[in-house]
This record gives C-alpha cells, sequence and structure tokens, in this order.
C-alpha cells in the first residue's frame, strides 16, 4: 500500500486543498527522519532526491532503502526524482524503482522542453505505474545541477503552460511563479499569485487533471505557503531548510562533544532535528491525518 507514484496522493490532495510535502533527502538518515516524522503525524509523503544525491548513492541503492522503508510504512509514499535534465538517466532512475520522475528541461526552448519531457512520459507510462513532473518557466537560485540566475528567470506563460500540459502528457505540473531555490535574498520575494491562478484555471477549471507544484518552500512565510495551497498547489518543495538542519545539528554536536567518537550519536541527533523539522511543514501544509 505505501508504494505510490505522486499523482494519486496529488490529486486527493488538490481536491482536500492542503499539499504534501516533498522532502529533499541526501542519505539514510535523513531518509528515515522524513519518513518516521510522516508516520507520526499520519501524512502521506513524497521523499525526494536529486541528480547528485542519487548518482552518489546509486539509483538501485535509493531505490532499495525506498523500498525497504515504505513497504512497512502505513502510508503513501512516492520516491520523486528531482530537476533532472538528462533523460537518459531519467530513464535509469525509473527503472530503479523512483515513483515519481522530473524531467527538468525548464531551459531549453519551448519545443525542446516538451521533446524531452514528452520522451521521459512515454518512457515512464509505458513501465506503468510512474508518474513524471515538468517544468515550464524557470526557478531561480541552485537546485543541486540546475543553476538560474535571476537574470535569467522566465515565468510561466498560462497559454503555453496548457499546450505544454497537452502535449507531454505531464501527470504533474511546476510552473515558475517566482518562488526561488535557496534562501530567499529579501524578507517579501515577488510571487506571481495571479499567475499560478490563472494556470490553474486554465489547466484544471473544467475537471482537475494535473496537479500544481510549488517549488522553493524553504524561507516562504506560512501565509505565504497557505495561499498558494488555496490557488492550487498541492506538492510543495522544501530542500534548504533540511540541508541547513543537518549541517547545523551536526556542527553543533560536534562542538559541543569534541571528545566524543560516536557516529550513532550525531547521527540520532540529526535524525531527531530533521523530524521536528518535517513536523513543522506538516503541520503547515495541512497533510497530518491526510493519509
Ligand atoms: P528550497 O531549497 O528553496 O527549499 O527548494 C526546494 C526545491 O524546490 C526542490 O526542487
Amino acid at each position: 500500500m505505501a508504494i505510490v507514484n505522486a499523482k494519486e496522493m496529488l490529486l486527493k490532495a488538490t481536491t482536500e486543498k492542503y499539499a504534501v510535502g516533498a522532502f529533499n533527502c541526501t542519505n539514510l538518515i535523513q531518509m528515515e527522519a522524513v519518513v518516521d516524522a510522516s508516520i507520526e503525524l499520519n501524512a502521506p509523503l513524497i521523499v525526494q532526491c536529486s541528480v547528485a544525491p542519487s548518482k552518489f548513492l546509486k539509483p538501485q541503492v535509493v531505490g532499495a532503502i525506498y523500498k525497504t522503508l515504505a513497504a512497512e510504512a502505513p502510508i503513501p509514499i512516492c520516491l520523486h526524482l528531482d530537476h533532472c535534465n538528462d533523460v537518459e538517466f531519467c530513464k535509469v532512475c525509473a527503472d530503479a524503482g523512483y515513483t515519481n520522475i522530473m524531467i527538468d528541461a525548464s531551459k531549453q526552448e519551448f519545443s525542446e522542453n516538451i521533446r524531452q519531457t514528452k520522451a521521459v512520459v512515454d518512457y515512464c507510462h509505458a513501465a506503468g505505474g510512474i508518474s513524471v513532473e515538468g517544468e515550464l518557466g524557470t526557478v531561480s537560485g541552485v537546485e543541486d545541477q540546475v543553476r538560474v540566475a535571476e537574470s535569467e528567470v522566465e515565468l510561466c506563460d498560462p497559454e503555453q503552460a496548457l499546450t505544454f500540459v497537452d502535449q507531454t502528457g505531464v501527470d504533474i505540473f511546476a510552473p515558475g511563479i517566482g518562488t526561488a531555490h535557496g534562501v530567499y535574498k529579501t524578507k517579501n520575494p515577488k510571487i506571481d499569485f495571479g499567475r499560478l491562478e490563472k494556470i490553474a484555471a486554465l489547466i484544471n477549471g473544467q475537471q482537475l487533471r494535473v496537479p500544481l507544484v510549488i517549488h522553493g518552500g524553504t524561507g516562504l512565510k506560512p501565509d505565504v505557503v497557505k495561499n498558494l495551497i488555496s490557488l492550487g498547489g498541492s506538492k510543495f518543495n522544501v530542500s534548504t531548510d533540511l540541508k541547513h538542519t543537518l549541517i547545523d545539528t551536526t556542527y553543533d554536536y560536534i562542538s559541543e562533544n569534541r571528545d566524543q567518537y560516536n557516529p550513532g550519536k550525531i547521527d540520532a541527533a540529526v535524525k531527531e532535528a530533521i523530524k521536528d523539522k518535517i513536523k513543522y511543514w506538516i503541520e503547515l501544509l495541512g497533510s497530518s491525518n491526510r493519509a
């Protein structure tokens, strides 16, 4: 029951107006922490691994860890490949057991973005049970291998978004609406809520077809998060917040226990800190008790 793709859980979230947390992980401790916190709050979960950690750990190892953790969990859990701009590596991860694949060809020309996204959709749908996320418009900042300077940011054109969704057959869709990866440089980042509303109306107005994704969760204020959910965002990506938690907790633990050489205790401290952070996000996104 627990091994699922992203589509069904996000259709339910969109209808019931909450969002599923999609949490980027780089190692086993983080994965265990996000799974345990979600089980404790009975929340559906998307575990994300971007390309660098997927390559470092190996897709087959990530897939095996996911299957082990998810198979015994009483909640639905999806394993998502985040921001991959290489069609062939998308296929490798699909073969290794990832249940949602993001092909990010958003820096390409529109027609090339459609071509690459459709190639991944065709492969994953033929394999069965694997959903695909595509992106149009760009998200500024750095997420693993994808770097977008502020001057390069192009927000998603709503009419093009509809064409993109229709021509690629993507299962979930990430529009560029002004959110950013990393730490926001200003207190009130300029987010184009009206654009999201327009995109949601064009794609899902007649009938809910394709859940929408919000990238760049770290640093968004609670009222902004809630507004984005009310306008149709149902997958909420959080990465930087968890990286900071891991590194700060490790640094603090070692600083306070310089004479100890017990890695298990560092892991335990990191796991607890990440669990607390995930619980904050689950409550904010409204996904507790929705599994
Ligand atoms: P943050 O690093 O800003 O949380 O963004 C995460 C993200 O969008 C991953 O795809």
